[in-house]
């Protein structure tokens, strides 16, 4: 039983756009999972029936009026959802779950990157979250304009709906303010919020990640 009152353990993955986040997070979970641990998948925002709605309404380029406030709302009504579905009962079983986004993308994207700050985002995460929190948190790190463009490549060969998703057509200072956003979560939190280089072959960077996951599997 972890000190948070429940016997599973909490991971989650964040950084910036083209951050090679994705790719990690498949990697260790087929990992944990030859390891013969049971992994729940969780995706922000979506992941639930609720979710992918408010992820359509949220991604839609059509949305550019969008209030940086509505934004943020949107993204724990989604969470919110999440954590009653699929992350809480998850952790009361004793499995893993692991996240691909969580609060610190709104500490980024919304508080830093869109100015509405932290203070702001850890209210809105009290309210609609309380305490809940990953474990351990990998934040894939990459320059950002080398991110952007592995970004851009994949939504053009891409056939999904959230294709050129209006977040990622923010400008490039937007995503300097996000990758600073995580090196302050970083600074406030370095024993929950790791920070991982993406440069270099995917094994090479999954060994990375094992690094700071073996520690906390430990730990169960
Ligand atoms: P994804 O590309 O990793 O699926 O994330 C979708 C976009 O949503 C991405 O540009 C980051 C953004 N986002 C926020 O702005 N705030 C949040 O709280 C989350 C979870 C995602």
């Amino acid at each position: 039983m972890t000190k948070r009152g429940y016997p599973g353990l909490f991971l989650s993955f964040e950084g910036t756009d083209g951050s090679g986040k994705s790719t990690q997070m498949r990697m260790l979970i087929e990992r944990l999972r030859r390891d013969g641990l049971t992994v729940v998948e969780n995706q922000e925002p979506g992941a639930t029936h609720i979710g992918r709605q408010i992820r359509r309404i949220l991604l839609d380029p059509a949305h550019q009026e969008m209030a940086g406030m509505t934004e943020l709302l949107l993204m724990f009504a989604s969470r919110a959802q999440a954590a009653a579905e699929i992350i809480r009962p998850a952790l009361e079983r004793g499995d893993i779950v692991v996240s691909d986004r969580f609060t610190d993308s709104t500490l980024a994207y919304q508080g830093e990157g869109r100015g509405i700050g932290f203070d702001a985002v850890l209210a809105a995460h009290k309210l609609a979250l309380g305490d809940l929190l990953p474990d351990l948190t990998i934040c894939m790190t990459i320059d950002v304009e080398t991110g952007l463009g592995r970004a851009h490549k994949r939504n053009s060969t891409s056939d999904e709906q959230d294709n050129e998703a209006r977040l990622d057509q923010q400008s490039l200072d937007f995503h300097h303010r996000v990758a600073e956003g995580y090196r302050k979560i970083a600074r406030l939190e370095p024993g929950r919020l790791r920070l991982v280089p993406g440069e270099g072959e995917p094994a090479i960077v999954a060994e990375r990640v094992w690094l700071e996951v073996a520690p906390v599997l430990g730990k169960r």
